[in-house]
C-alpha cells in the first residue's frame, strides 16, 4: 500500500473482528475484515513475511505476521498473548473493533527462489510467518524443487496449524517431519529438538542450490543454524526474519534499528549473511 503525499501514513484502518480459532495455549487465530469495503479492496497483495501494525484503542499497536494474500474479502493474524496489546486482541469478540496499517516489511522474495529447492526449519510459533511462506510455496509447487519442512514443538499439544501439518504430512510434494521435546498425550512420532529431524534414518537433508528458511526462538535458531553451516549451507542462503520491537513501522522513529537497518523496512526478513553483518548476535 503506497501512500499518497496526503495521507497520514499512521492512521489505521478500522477493521472488524469476525471470529476467533483457538490454536495452543496463549496462541489465537483472529479472523477480520475491513469496516470499509474500499480499505479491504487495497489490502489484498502481500508477500510472505510481511507484516501489519494492529491497533487496540487505548491500549497501543505491535506488528504481526501477514497470512497468505487473502483470496476472500477477509484476512487473520495468529496471536501469542505476551503482553498489553495481544492480552487486549484475546479480550476481544467477534463483532468487536480495532485497527490495522499495513502491509509493511519487505517479505521473503519468493521469486528468487523459484527453481530451488526450499528447507522451512520452524520451531513453536516460527510456524507463523514460515506458514505464509510454505503455502505460497506450494500453490506454486511447480516453480519449485524440493519441499522439505521441519517442525519442531516443546509437546503434541503446542503443535501449531494442525489442519495444514496433516495436509502436508499426505501432500505427495512435500518432505514433513514434526518432532516435539517431550512426547505426551499418546505421541508415538520423533522426539527431540527440531535440529535431531535433520539426523533421523531415511532423512536426507537437500544442500545444493537450496533456500532455509528458519524461524523459532533464539536457542532453536542458533542451534539450527550450526547445523545447517555444519551441512555445507551458506549463510547468504539461509533467511529468517528479525523481531524488534517496533513502533512506526515504516522507517521514521528508529525504536527498530540494528547497526545501519530498520528491521521495519529493510527487514523482517533477512538472510544469515546480512544478520551477522550487521552485528546481530542472536
Ligand atoms: C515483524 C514482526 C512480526 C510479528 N508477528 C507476530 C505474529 O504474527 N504473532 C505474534 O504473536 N507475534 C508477532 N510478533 C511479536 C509481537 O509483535 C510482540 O510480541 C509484541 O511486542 C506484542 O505486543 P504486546 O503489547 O502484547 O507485548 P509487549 O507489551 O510489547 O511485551 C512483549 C514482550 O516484549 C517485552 N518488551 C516490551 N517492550 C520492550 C522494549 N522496548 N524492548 C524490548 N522488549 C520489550 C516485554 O517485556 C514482553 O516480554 C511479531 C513481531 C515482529 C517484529
Ligand atoms: S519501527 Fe520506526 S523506524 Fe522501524
Amino acid at each position: 500500500m503506497n501512500p499518497s503525499a496526503t495521507e497520514n501514513i499512521y492512521l489505521p484502518k478500522i477493521a472488524v473482528l469476525d471470529r476467533v480459532v483457538d490454536e495452543i495455549v496463549e496462541v489465537k487465530t483472529f479472523h477480520w475484515h475491513f469496516e470499509d469495503p474500499a480499505d479491504q479492496a487495497a489490502f489484498k497483495k502481500f508477500r510472505p513475511g510481511q507484516f501489519a501494525q494492529v491497533s487496540l484503542f487505548g491500549v497501543g499497536e505491535f506488528p504481526a505476521s501477514l497470512p497468505p494474500s487473502p483470496t476472500e474479502d477477509a484476512t487473520f493474524f495468529t496471536v501469542k498473548k505476551v503482553g498489553s496489546c495481544t492480552t487486549a486482541l484475546h479480550a476481544l469478540q467477534p463483532g468487536d473493533k480495532f485497527a490495522v496499517r499495513g502491509p509493511y516489511g519487505n517479505g521473503f522474495p519468493m521469486e528468487e527462489y523459484e527453481g530451488k529447492n526450499l528447507v522451512f526449519v520452524a520451531g513453536g510459533i516460527g510456524l507463523i510467518p514460515l506458514r505464509s511462506c510454505i503455502i505460497y510455496a506450494l500453490k506454486h509447487r511447480e516453480k519449485y524443487n524440493r519441499i522439505q519442512i521441519f517442525l519442531g514443538a516443546k509437546t503434541p499439544r503446542d503443535l501449531m496449524y494442525r489442519d495444514n501439518l496433516r495436509e502436508w504430512e499426505k501432500s505427495a510434494g512435500v518432505e514433513c517431519y514434526l518432532t516435539v521435546d517431550r512426547a505426551t498425550d499418546g505421541w508415538t512420532g520423533h522426539v527431540g529438538v527440531v535440529g535431531s529431524l535433520f539426523k533421523k534414518p531415511g532423512v536426507e537433508v537437500a544442500v545444493d542450490n537450496t533456500i532455509a528458511f528458519v524461524c523459532g526462538p533464539p536457542v532453536m535458531f542458533r542451534f539450527v543454524i550450526k547445523d545447517l553451516l555444519d551441512m555445507g549451507f551458506q549463510a547468504r542462503n539461509i533467511v529468517s526474519t528479525l523481531e524488534r520491537y517496533m513502533k512506526c513501522g515504516v522507517g521514521k522513529c528508529g525504536h527498530c534499528c540494528i547497526g545501519v537497518a530498520y528491521v521495519c523496512t529493510d527487514g523482517p526478513v533477512f538472510t544469515y549473511e546480512q544478520i551477522r553483518k550487521l552485528g546481530e548476535d542472536i
